[in-house]
């Protein structure tokens, strides 16, 4: 592995913001911005409860994750056309390129627009068309993955299954987010296996500030390639023997985590103790609009907090690399960028 050469503290900021990396690890609807949701409820006329941008954003002080997603979902309801999703996403990839993401794969939450009478097909025609556009005009390559929404019922996880196959070769797997206590990864054992029968990718939220236990299940329960946050395993030795031996990804948000209260400050969050361990540990922003920053404030803010290093960085970058759902020849092209981006820095 390409070791970074030490470098002086003061250079390490420049250094996050551009290095070559994946985010894999965002849900589009947690891109939109306070200014698009007002611009978007205007266009469609749907009224929102809040005056101005300045008093939605002072909405924004959560105490946990379900404090969160009850305005995170009041927010996706100004989107009603197929050129609002695109716009939504198309904002997100612009700040994608200007933080050197090479490649992002990108959550939806269908059932959050079916259930308001958006179609299926408006949802992800928009939000493919921008993944395509940025291919083409941004170079950022870009995948989506469809996420069931965990506090709603299996039956409802399959039958949003089924309205997307028509669609499927436009998103490349499925994940399982929302409320995560109480909904543990085994209740949608069938429709994960069912998914895993299809060929689909499969991820899950689990160890956000669900217990370890959901860790475990989401490994051996639903057999997913990918844990998202996964923070709490450092709480279960086995677990985190089990997480190194067999390499599976932990996509972190770290500002995530400090504003959902699952750390008390960022000095204190577990992402070197994670990577110590020999973990393959990343980087990612969850919902930037709503947590503070995009993917290079999480670098930056990160690092300038726990003391973590460039050659950190170094692994963190290789590691979304390794982590993401590229083909073997895309992976080594952009790994092979990130190492020229060390020799050169
Ligand atoms: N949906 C959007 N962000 C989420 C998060 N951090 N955890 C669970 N579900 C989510
Ligand atoms: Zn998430």
């Amino acid at each position: 592995m390409t070791p970074f050469p030490p470098i002086p503290a003061e250079r390490l900021p420049a250094l996050l913001r551009a290095m070559p990396k994946a985010e894999l690890h965002m849900h589009i609807e947690g891109s939109l911005e306070p200014e698009l949701i007002f611009a978007l409820a205007q266009r469609n006329g749907v009224s929102i409860p809040y005056a101005s941008v300045d008093e939605l954003r002072r909405a924004y002080a959560f105490t946990n994750l379900q404090s969160f997603l009850d305005i995170y979902y009041a927010g996706a309801s100004v989107l009603l056309k197929e050129q609002d999703f695109y716009d939504m996403a198309w904002a997100y990839l612009l700040r994608a390129q200007a933080d050197n993401v090479l490649h992002s794969e990108m959550f939806f939450d269908p059932q959050t627009h079916t259930a308001r009478g958006v179609s299926m097909e408006t949802v992800v025609n928009g939000l493919h068309r921008a993944c395509t556009d940025a291919k083409e005009k941004l170079g950022v390559s870009a995948a989506l993955i469809l996420c069931f929404l965990r506090h709603l019922s299996e039956e409802e996880a399959f039958a949003t299954l089924e309205q997307a196959l028509p669609y499927r070769d436009r998103f490349i797997g499925v994940g399982l987010d929302s409320s995560e206590v109480g909904h543990p990864p085994e209740k949608f054992a069938r429709v994960f296996a069912r998914c895993r029968e299809l060929g689909f990718r499969l991820v899950a939220h689990a160890g956000e500030e669900g217990p370890p236990a959901f860790v475990w299940t989401a490994l051996d329960v639903l057999k997913v390639e990918r844990v998202d946050h996964g923070v709490q395993s450092t709480r279960d030795a086995l677990l985190m023997q089990r997480l190194a031996q067999d390499r599976i990804p932990l996509t972190v948000c770290p500002l995530s985590n400090l504003k959902l209260c699952v750390f008390p400050t960022l000095a204190q969050h577990n992402l070197g103790a994670l990577l110590d361990a020999g973990l393959v540990a990343t980087v990612n922003s969850d919902d930037p609009a709503y947590f503070g920053g995009y993917l290079n404030e999480n670098f930056v803010q990160t690092f300038a907090a726990t003391g973590l290093q460039a050659q950190h960085a170094y692994t963190l970058a290789r590691n979304s690399f390794e982590a993401s759902f590229i083909d073997a020849q895309l992976r080594r092209r952009m790994t092979d960028r990130l190492d020229e981006f060390v020799l050169g820095a």
